[in-house]
C-alpha cells in the first residue's frame, strides 16, 4: 500500500513529501502523482523523482463523479491507502470520500478557519492579521474543513513583504506536512468517525 499526491500546481510540497519519504524509507512510499492541471510544474518534479503521474483534464468529463471514477481506477490499480492534497485546488467528490474516508489530508497555508479557498496567504497578508499559519486536516466534503490534525502559527512581521511571508509560509509547510503524513501512515494520527461534524446525513450511516 501507498501514497498518492494530488496537487495542481508548483508542486513544492509534494516534492518535499517525496524525498523525505525517499529518504527515510517510509514503510508506505509515496507511489503516484495526480494532477488536475497539464503541463503544471507538479508534473516535471514528478518526472525527475521518478514517480508516476497522470494529468486529468477534469472539465472534459461530464461530471465530478466521471472525473473521480477515472482517478480511483488509478489509485486501485497503484494500491493507494493514503491520498495527500497538496496544492490540490478542487473540492474532493463524494466518489473519493466515500472510497477513502478518513485517509485524505489536506494543507492549507492558514490557520483554518480563517481564510479558507484561494490565495490564503495573499487574504490574511492584505486583511492585514499579526498572525497567519499552516494547518492540515482530515478532508471531508467542504471547501478546508474537516477536523484539523495540526496548526503552526507563524507571524507577519512589519517589514514582510507578501513574498517574504510565502516563503516563511512554505517553510513551515515543508516542515509540518512530512511529519504528520509520516504520523498517519505509521498509525499515530487516525480520524475518527465522529470527528466528521460536517458529514451529510445518510451518507455514512
Ligand atoms: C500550498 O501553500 C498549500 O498550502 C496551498 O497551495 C500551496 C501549494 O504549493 N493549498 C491550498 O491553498 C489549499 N486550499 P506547492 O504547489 O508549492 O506545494
Amino acid at each position: 500500500m501507498s501514497i498518492a499526491v494530488f496537487a495542481s500546481g508548483s508542486g513544492s510540497n509534494f516534492q518535499r513529501i517525496a524525498e523525505v519519504a525517499q529518504q527515510d524509507r517510509w514503510p508506505e512510499p509515496v507511489s503516484l502523482l495526480i494532477c488536475d492541471r497539464p503541463g503544471a510544474k507538479v508534473l516535471s518534479r514528478a518526472e525527475k523523482l521518478l514517480i508516476p503521474a497522470y494529468s486529468f483534464v477534469p472539465r472534459s468529463y461530464p461530471s465530478k463523479a466521471d472525473y473521480e471514477k477515472d482517478v480511483l481506477a488509478l489509485l486501485e490499480k497503484y494500491q493507494i491507502k493514503w491520498i495527500v492534497l497538496a496544492g490540490y485546488m478542487r473540492l474532493i467528490g463524494p466518489t473519493l470520500l466515500q472510497a477513502y474516508q478518513g485517509r485524505i489530508v489536506n494543507i492549507h497555508p492558514s490557520l483554518l478557519p480563517a481564510f479558507p479557498g484561494k490565495n490564503a496567504i495573499g487574504q490574511a497578508f492584505s486583511y492585514p492579521v499579526k498572525v497567519s499559519g499552516v494547518t492540515v486536516h482530515f478532508v471531508d466534503e467542504g471547501m478546508d474543513t474537516g477536523p484539523i490534525i495540526a496548526q503552526v502559527p507563524v507571524e507577519i512581521a512589519d517589514d514582510d513583504t507578501e513574498e517574504t511571508f510565502t516563503k516563511k509560509i512554505q517553510q513551515v509547510e515543508h516542515q509540518l506536512f512530512p511529519k504528520v503524513v509520516y504520523d498517519l501512515i505509521t498509525g499515530k494520527i487516525s480520524c475518527p468517525d465522529h470527528l466528521y461534524r460536517n458529514q451529510s446525513k445518510g451518507e455514512n450511516q
